[in-house]
C-alpha cells in the first residue's frame, strides 16, 4: 500500500511516498505541481525499470537509505551497540503528522530504535528546513546519521560545492556528476575556510539568472560530511550530517543539525536569494531588529597588538569623522598580550596598556557618537597564560599536540570551562559599556568533537541571555566559522581576513549565494593591503566595502585628502541606502565580460536597485560589454543613473550616455540588452542606481 504526502511553499513541491510501511522517499522535488496532481501516480511513475544485473526491485532511495533493505550505495545511518557490534536497522513507519511541519516517525523494534524526520516550510524564503533524530532504548554508538536524504536531479551535469582557504573563502567548485561518490568530509572541528557546508545543483545550462537550481546548506559549526553519490542505476543522492564519529560516547538521543534546502527556477540567484532571506529573517536573532547596521571601525590592521590610549583615541576621532558608528577594539587588550604567543584565556584588562581600565577609551569613543565593541577568542588558550598554568587539564586533546597560532583549545564540553568563560567575559561586559563582541577562533581543533561545538553554542546562548543587547560577530581567522548554526547566535561574520578589495569582490560575490548583506562584514583596508601586498585605489576599496555591512580597518592616519573625501562620500552614500539594502536581494549578474564581477541589489519593494560592477582585471576587448540586469519588471520603466561619475577617467573620451545623463529604460531593455558603461581602468567599480518610475 502506498501513501503520499506533499509539501508546498508556493514555489516548490516536494512529494514523499511510503511503500507499505517502509521509510518515506522523495519521489518528486521541483516546481510547484498542480493541486490536482495525482500523487499516487507521481509515486508510481517515479519507479525505474529493472533489467539484467539488478535486484528484482530497486531498493528505495529513502530519507535514510538502509543497508538492511539492500540499498547499494551509502547508507543514511551507521551505528553499533555499546560494545561495538554493528547494528543494521530496518525501520517501519509508525506515524505521520502533517501540519506546519511534516513529521515521519519510524521504529525498529528489534533494535529498540526510533527514527524521526521533520520538514518545515517557510513561504517567505522558500527554504525547507529538515532534520533527522534518532532515539535508542539503550545506549548505542553513532558513527553516521544523515539529515533527510534528498535525491539530486537527473538533468544536472554538475554540482557546485564550496571550498576555500585563509584570505580566499567561498571558492565555488564545479564537479561533474559521475558514477560513484563525491564526498566532502570536514574533520577540522569547525566550519572551516576549507569546507563551507553548501551545495548547489544547477540543471544543465543554468546560470546565475536562469534555469533550475537546487540548494543545500547544513547548519553546523563542528564539521560536516556531504555525500553526493550516483548509483549504478543512475539515481543520485545527497546526504549531509555531522562529521562521522564525532559523538564519541554511547547515548540514547541523537539529532542532525538542520539541513536547509530549496529549489528555484530562476537560476543560482533563486537559491541565493532564498538563503539570504531565510538567514536574515528567520535565523539571525537580532539584538535590535530595526536599528540600522552601524558603520564599523576595527583597529586590528592599524595597531595590531600595540595598544596606546593616545593613538587609539586619535584613531577613534578620525574614524568617527569618516562616519564610523561602532569602534571595535581588537586583539591585544588583555593579559600580557604583546604578540600572539601569550595570554589567551587571561581575560583581564592589561593594566600596562589600560591603567584605568577600558573606561577612558570607551568614554572617548562614546563621546564621538560611536558604540564600543571588544575582541575575544573564548575557546582558546596559550601555554603562556595564567589560566593554563592553573588548569592544564582544561585543554582539549593531547599534551604534545601540534599548536595552531601557538595556541591550544579549551575543552568546551567541560561545564567548569564554560562557567569560567561566562564569568570572565560577563565581568568585562558587565563592568563596561560594551555592545559588541568580535568572537574569534583562530585554529582548527586537535580532533573533531561534536561536544565542543555544543559547548560553544551553550556558552553563546548563556551570554546572549545574560546580555541580550550585545551583538556578536563570528570570526575564525576571517571566514573560518560561517554557517547557520553559529549565525543563529551571532549577527555578523568576518567574511575574510583579506581586505584586498579585488579578493573581497570575488569572495563577496560567491558568498552571496548563502549570505545577505546584513550579516556580511566588509571593511575598507589599508592603501597597501596587508595580506596581499596590492595597492588599490580608495574608490575601489570603499565601494567594495559598501556592497555589504560597511566598515574601515585601515589606520586613518594614512589617508590623504582625496582618500578622506572619497571615504566620507561613499560612507554617507551607504548610510543613505543601508536601510533598504538591508532587506534587498543580492542578485549576481551574468557578466559577459569575465573581467567584470557584478551584482544588482534589488529593494524588497522592487522600486529601486543598485548595480555594483567591479572590474577586477583588464578586459580582453577594449570597450565594456553591456551588462544585463535581472530581477526587474519587464513592463516597468526605470530611471538609471551613474552614481560615481566623478570617477570617469580622462582616457574615456566617448559619448556613452550614462556619463552625461540619467536614462529611463524599460525593464525589458535593461534585462535583454543591458546597460553600457563607460570605459575604465581595471580595479575600478561602477555604481548604477535605478528607480522605478
Ligand atoms: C584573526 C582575525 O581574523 C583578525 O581579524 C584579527 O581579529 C586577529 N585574529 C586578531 O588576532
Amino acid at each position: 500500500m502506498m501513501n503520499t504526502y506533499r509539501i508546498d511553499d508556493g514555489r516548490q513541491t516536494l512529494v514523499l511516498a511510503t511503500q507499505s510501511d517502509r521509510l518515506p522517499q522523495v519521489v518528486y522535488w521541483g516546481a510547484t505541481l498542480p493541486q490536482t496532481e495525482d500523487l499516487a501516480a507521481v509515486a508510481a511513475a517515479h519507479m525505474i525499470d529493472v533489467t539484467g544485473g539488478m535486484l528484482d526491485e530497486n531498493p528505495d532511495l529513502s530519507l535514510c537509505p538502509e543497508a538492511a533493505r539492500s540499498f547499494p550505495g551509502q547508507v543514511g545511518l551507521i551505528l553499533s551497540d555499546a560494545d561495538g557490534r554493528a547494528i543494521l536497522p530496518q525501520f517501519s513507519v509508525t506515524d505521520v503528522a502533517q501540519g506546519q511541519t511534516l513529521a515521519f516517525t519510524s521504529r525498529d523494534d528489534n533494535h529498540g530504535l526510533t527514527l524521526t524526520f521533520t520538514f518545515k516550510v517557510d513561504t517567505h524564503s522558500n527554504v525547507i528546513t529538515c532534520q533527522t533524530t534518532l532515539a535508542a532504548d539503550t545506549p548505542v554508538r553513532l558513527h553516521w546519521l544523515a539529515a533527510p536524504v534528498l535525491p539530486a536531479p537527473q538533468h544536472a551535469r554538475e554540482m557546485i560545492d564550496v571550498s576555500g582557504r585563509w584570505c580566499g573563502e567561498f571558492q565555488l567548485n564545479r564537479t561533474p556528476w559521475t558514477a560513484g561518490l563525491h564526498m566532502r568530509e570536514n574533520r577540522t572541528g569547525r566550519t572551516g575556510h576549507e569546507h563551507f557546508p553548501g551545495l548547489l545543483v544547477p540543471s544543465a545550462g543554468a546560470t546565475n539568472t536562469s534555469g533550475d537550481c537546487y540548494g543545500f546548506h547544513y547548519g553546523w559549526s563542528g564539521g560536516h560530511k556531504m555525500i553526493a553519490e550516483e548509483l549504478q542505476d543512475g539515481r543520485r543522492q545527497v546526504q549531509w550530517g555531522n562529521a562521522p564519529d564525532t559523538d564519541s560516547a554511547p547515548a540514547t538521543q541523537f539529532e542532525t543539525s538542520p539541513l536547509y534546502i530549496t529549489y528555484a527556477d530562476n537560476g543560482l540567484n533563486g537559491c541565493g536569494v532564498s538563503f539570504q532571506r531565510h538567514l536574515r529573517d528567520n535565523i539571525v536573532t537580532w539584538a535590535a531588529p530595526n536599528a540600522p547596521r552601524p558603520v564599523h571601525y576595527n583597529c586590528w590592521e592599524a595597531v595590531y597588538f600595540d595598544h596606546q590610549l593616545p593613538v587609539l583615541t586619535d584613531i577613534a576621532d578620525r574614524a568617527a569623522a569618516l562616519g564610523a558608528e561602532r569602534f571595535v577594539l581588537d586583539d591585544g587588550w588583555f593579559g600580557l598580550r604583546d604578540d600572539d604567543t601569550s595570554s589567551l584565556a587571561d581575560w583581564v584588562i592589561d593594566g600596562r596598556k589600560y591603567p584605568d581600565g577600558l573606561a577612558p577609551l570607551i568614554t572617548h569613543v562614546q563621546s564621538l557618537g560611536m558604540t564600543f565593541g571588544l575582541w575575544f577568542e573564548p575557546e582558546m588558550i596559550n601555554g603562556n597564560s595564567d589560566v593554563y598554568r592553573a588548569h592544564p587539564e582544561w585543554v582539549l586533546g593531547a599534551c604534545d599536540q601540534i599548536l595552531g597560532r601557538q595556541q591550544k583549545v579549551l575543552n568546551m564540553a567541560l561545564p567548569e570551562v564554560r562557567d569560567f568563560l561566562f564569568d570572565r567575559i560577563g565581568a568585562i561586559l558587565g563592568g563596561n559599556d560594551i555592545s559588541y563582541i568580535k568572537w574569534d577562533h583562530n585554529r582548527v581543533l586537535p580532533q573533531p568533537d561534536a561536544a565542543q561545538t555544543r559547548g560553544t553554542y551553550a556558552l553563546l546562548d548563556r551570554l546572549r541571555a545574560a546580555f541580550p543587547a550585545v551583538e556578536i560577530e563570528s570570526c575564525a581567522s576571517g571566514g573560518g566559522r560561517i554557517d547557520y548554526g553559529i549565525l543563529s547566535r551571532t549577527q555578523r561574520v568576518w567574511l575574510s581576513d583579506s581586505n584586498d578589495a579585488l579578493e573581497r569582490l570575488r569572495i563577496q560575490h560567491d558568498a552571496a549565494l548563502f549570505l545577505p548583506m546584513a550579516v556580511t562584514g566588509s571593511h575598507v583596508g589599508p592603501r597597501v593591503c596587508h595580506t596581499s601586498g596590492r595597492t588599490i585605489d580608495i574608490t575601489m576599496r570603499a565601494w567594495v566595502a559598501a556592497q555589504r555591512h560597511m566598515g574601515f580597518e585601515m589606520d586613518p592616519r594614512e589617508l590623504d585628502d582625496r582618500e578622506t573625501q572619497v571615504l566620507k562620500d561613499v560612507t554617507q552614500w551607504w548610510k543613505d541606502n543601508r536601510n533598504w539594502m538591508y532587506h534587498a536581494d543580492i542578485l549576481r549578474l551574468d557578466s559577459a565580460d569575465p573581467a567584470v564581477t557584478a551584482e544588482l541589489q534589488l529593494a524588497q519593494t522592487g522600486a529601486q536597485f543598485v548595480v555594483f560592477a567591479g572590474k577586477a582585471a583588464t578586459s580582453a576587448q577594449i570597450s565594456p560589454r553591456p551588462l544585463r540586469l535581472t530581477g526587474l519588471d519587464p513592463q516597468a520603466s526605470y530611471r538609471i543613473s551613474l552614481r560615481n561619475r566623478d570617477d570617469i577617467n580622462p582616457l574615456s573620451r566617448g559619448t556613452t550616455l550614462l556619463k552625461e545623463q540619467d536614462l529611463t529604460m524599460s525593464g525589458t531593455y535593461l534585462m535583454n540588452n543591458g546597460i553600457t558603461l563607460p570605459w575604465s581602468f581595471p580595479e575600478r567599480m561602477w555604481i548604477v542606481e535605478g528607480v522605478r518610475v
